[in-house]
């Protein structure tokens, strides 16, 4: 496929998320391709995997810079060397400054381990427990400055079992974030859906947006 849009994908771990985008882009009518995987974290796991897949990395430590101005700067860079067309955050775990998040508006895309606009932050999966939940899930949204805010493309609904433990719930989310952040992606790069206000709408015909993918037990 021509045009297939160059995104960069950013970690801080494990990177599970990462390797789902990676197969799905492996499709060669996958509408993105991954340029990059940046990891702000030297010993992030997902960066071995990125590297066996033969996808460039790079490694830039927030540690080695003394504001958070500076690291979004020297991020903004790489991301723009390796001509990136699209950002997909998976799993990064840096607050982002105003400045980057409105140089990428629209074309950065995240994914949060809740339906959001529930359990925004930290422990989401403990949370939803803790309130009795009795559905949970994943949302891809696109990012604005507020942290796990914005225009929702993709939501993936588990259900919350009495049986569950944190552990136990956050892996069927999990397994769900594997399969609606390469769908949202999907819908980013080819252009099925443009932001208006804050409402993602379908520029292409069938499609529902924000797409809803029920997860059963
Ligand atoms: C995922 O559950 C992702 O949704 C979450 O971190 C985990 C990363 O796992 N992201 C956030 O909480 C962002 N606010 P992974 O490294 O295996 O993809």
């Amino acid at each position: 496929m021509t045009g297939r849009k160059k995104t960069g994908i950013l970690i801080s771990g494990r990177g599970s998320n990462m390797q789902a985008l990676i197969r799905a882009a492996q499709d060669p009518h996958y509408p993105a391709e991954i340029a990059v995987v940046i990891s702000n974290r030297p010993n992030a796991q997902g960066l071995d995997f990125a590297k066996a897949q033969g996808i460039r990395t790079e490694v830039i430590d927030h540690k080695a810079y003394g504001s958070r101005e500076d690291f979004d700067r020297a991020l903004d860079s790489a991301l723009r060397r390796h001509h990136v067309e699209i950002i997909a955050c998976a799993g990064f775990m840096r607050v982002m400054t105003k400045t980057l998040v409105e140089a990428w508006r629209d074309r950065m895309i995240n994914i949060h381990p809740s339906l959001l606009p529930a359990y925004k932050g930290l422990h989401s999966h403990e949370r939803a427990l803790a309130d009795g939940a009795t559905r949970h899930g994943a949302t891809v949204h696109f990012v604005r400055h507020d942290v796990d805010s914005g225009p929702i493309i993709a939501q993936a609904r588990v259900p919350v079992l009495k049986s569950d433990t944190p552990e136990t719930l956050a892996q069927r989310v999990l397994d769900a974030e594997h399969k609606i952040y390469p769908k949202a992606l999907a819908l980013v790069a080819s252009g099925a859906l443009r932001v208006e206000g804050e409402e993602v709408v379908a520029t292409a015909p069938g499609v529902t947006l924000p797409v809803v993918i029920p997860v059963l037990p």
